[in-house]
């Protein structure tokens, strides 16, 4: 998701049977048995169905369509209570393959219209993106290296936006795939299923700019709605990059992570062993440790830039450091256990700690190539093109300057990263053809949808910011905000069986947990080895999915959920939990 040109959390989920009857009539959509290109049907039963919807809202002389493909598993009681669309986020990632479900069979067999590319080849991406300057195999030292690294990235941004307006010129891909459009299909899809007219809806990450697009359009539509890992619409609609805000937790996540550590002690982190029988700390505070912990990791960091260890056939760079730092950070990729031992090692600059940290590297390695493989270029052609307004595209090297050392205010441990990602749109070719208004959310009173939405978040998010919930509920009339605190990108991360709970009564019995309610993780955030239950990498990109499942489980046991569907224009799916 956000700072870098990878999918984040990703797709569209659905309910059936309240009180009203269901008005066979509406319903347009005709339900097969999927055929997919292997025999394999993940999880079903299954079933798939094709809905035809305008190419573009704007033309109404236009006769073009297109087909949205739907992915549907029925609620196994005949009683079901509707559909319930879900959004993974991204935008551009493939919730199919995200979710793994029924693995890349259905990826196959889904997705294939609107897809968006800057490149015919996979080669021919390869090659493109050797020249990006910003690989940091070094990770800018100083403010001046800083500067040199934006302007390069400045310049790298306007040859990847002609090459991508190279590619798509003569097609107007570019402008349907934004996120007003996926708003106006969501609502195609709900009268087509011919159940009360109302959305119910979970979105992830740029999922919660689908929701809150939505909701203000349609907002006698709406039924239920969850935002988790939420994204400032104004930032997202109105500036060069996703939303500068989603960065506001990271400094606060480190922290809290290395005091989670330092209290886990050893063995559950071993990097707690700085601390270990060394008097010279024995009077230092929690928040004195961190310090500690944080400069002897920066030095080390740097040591390494200056003199490089070689190891066989590998290199070991600063860049090792920061991917290992960063991962822990966010939660994802490895567990903290593989990380903050393979950190460990590095401080103590052991060498026989070095093909341990090799491994966990490709660890993390393997978890990120796995989720910037997905959608080629349709990250940057939906969220680029969604932009409207004097900020949206920069044109002179001063202002992306200004732009990026704004961003520096926002955090000090990703200060280089974040500051050349506050670009990304700068020269963006394409313009969606229907644009969203953020000035609609201004209006007095704030948006009145018909069911009050529910908004969530981790305290230690580090690509969305729990700012950014509260942000973007003060401007829907009696939503509230559900504060977890946990770390991660969304609330999935860590079990929480508060937040389940309050997610399961949301969408059930349509019970608003009161607003500012904070519930806490379950287990603590170090483990042990022999304890460490986080799931392998390729399992974490089912992780979502999880979640999706646990906070709408208890509907779920009761079979009361007809359909799970994920859905943007690029790559477009129904699907069950
Ligand atoms: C949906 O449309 C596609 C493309 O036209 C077609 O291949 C597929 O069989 C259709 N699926 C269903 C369930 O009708
Ligand atoms: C799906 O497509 C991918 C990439 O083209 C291919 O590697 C994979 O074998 C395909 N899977 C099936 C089940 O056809
Ligand atoms: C992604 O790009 C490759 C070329 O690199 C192309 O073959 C493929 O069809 C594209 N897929 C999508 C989903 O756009
Ligand atoms: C700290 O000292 C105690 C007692 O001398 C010893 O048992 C323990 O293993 C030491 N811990 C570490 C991490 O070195
Ligand atoms: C820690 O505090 C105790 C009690 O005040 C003192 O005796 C000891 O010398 C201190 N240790 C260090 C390393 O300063
Ligand atoms: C929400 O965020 C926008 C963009 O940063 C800002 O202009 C606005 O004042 C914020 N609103 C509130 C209520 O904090
Ligand atoms: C780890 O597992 C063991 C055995 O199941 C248990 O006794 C111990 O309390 C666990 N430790 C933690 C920190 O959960
Ligand atoms: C994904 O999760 C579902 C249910 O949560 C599970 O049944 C399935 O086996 C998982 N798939 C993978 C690849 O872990």
């Amino acid at each position: 998701m956000l700072f870098s040109r990878v999918a984040l959390c990703h797709a569209l989920l659905a309910w059936s049977a309240v009180a009203k009857p269901i008005l066979t009539n509406e319903n347009r959509i005709e339900w097969k048995p999927c055929e997919f290109e292997d025999d394999r049907q993940g999880d079903g039963p299954l079933e798939c169905g094709n809905l035809t919807v305008p190419l573009d809202y704007t033309n109404h002389e236009s006769d073009d369509r297109f087909i949205v493909e739907l992915l549907r598993s029925r609620a196994i009681r005949s009683s079901s209570r509707g559909s319930v669309l879900l959004n993974f986020g991204g935008p551009g990632s493939d919730g199919v393959k995200n979710i793994r479900f029924g693995s890349s069979s259905l990826h196959n067999g889904t997705g294939k219209t609107l897809t968006f590319s800057c490149f015919d080849t996979a080669d021919e991406r390869n090659d493109f993106y050797q020249l990006w300057p910003y690989i940091a195999t070094r990770g800018p030292a100083s403010w001046d290296e800083f500067e040199v690294d934006i302007a390069w990235t400045w310049a790298f941004e306007q040859t990847f936006s002609n090459q991508c307006l190279r590619r798509n010129e003569d097609s107007q891909v570019g402008k349907v795939i934004g996120t007003t459009f996926v708003a106006r299909d969501m609502i195609q899809i709900v009268d087509a299923l011919g159940e009360d007219g109302l959305l119910r809806f979970l979105g992830f990450s740029y999922g919660s700019i689908l929701g809150v697009t939505v909701a203000a359009m349609f907002p006698d539509r709406i039924d239920r709605m969850v935002l988790d890992g939420v994204v400032n619409a104004f930032n997202y609609y109105n500036t060069a990059s996703i939303d500068g805000d989603g960065a506001l937790s990271v400094d606060a996540a480190y922290h809290a992570i290395l005091a989670e550590c330092i209290m886990a002690g050893f063995p559950s982190c071993p990097l707690a062993e700085t601390f270990a029988n060394v008097t010279e700390y024995e009077n230092y505070t929690l928040s004195d440790k961190v310090q500690v912990l944080q400069q002897l990791l920066e030095m080390r960091f740097e040591r390494l830039r200056r003199s490089p260890i070689v190891y066989g056939l590998t290199i070991i760079l600063p860049t090792y450091g920061l991917i290992l730092r960063d991962a822990l950070i966010e939660q994802r990729y490895a567990t903290n256990f593989e990380l903050t031992k393979s950190l460990q090692f590095l401080i103590m600059n052991m060498e026989e700690g070095i093909p341990y940290v090799i491994e966990t590297i490709k660890k993390v390695m393997k978890g990120r190539a796995e989720e910037s493989s997905d959608g080629n270029e349709s990250f940057d052609g939906i969220h680029c093109g969604d932009k409207s307004g004097p900020h949206a595209r920069l044109e002179s090297f001063q202002e992306v300057k200004s732009r990026a050392w704004q961003a520096i205010g926002v955090t000090q441990v990703w200060a280089f990263r974040v500051g050349t990602f506050f670009t990304g749109c700068a020269k963006w070719p394409f313009e969606s053809k229907e644009r969203f208004d953020t000035n609609i959310l201004l209006r007095d009173g704030g948006i009145k949808t018909r069911f009050p939405i529910l908004f969530t978040a981790p305290t230690y998010d580090t690509r969305t910011s729990i700012h950014s919930a509260r942000n973007m509920s003060t401007y829907f009339d009696n939503s509230v905000v559900l504060e977890v605190k946990g770390y991660g990108h969304c609330t999935g991360t860590q079990d929480s069986e508060c937040h389940t709970k309050a997610t399961n009564e949301y969408f059930l019995d349509g019970i608003l947990p009161e607003d500012g309610t904070i519930c806490n993780i379950d287990g603590p955030l170090f483990e042990p080895p022999e304890n460490s239950t986080q799931p392998a990498p390729e399992e974490q990109l089912n992780q979502s999915l999880a979640l999706a499942g646990r906070m709408v489980w208890e509907g779920r046991q009761q079979n009361l959920w007809s359909i799970t569907s994920t859905y943007q224009r690029h790559g477009r799916h129904l699907i069950a939990p």
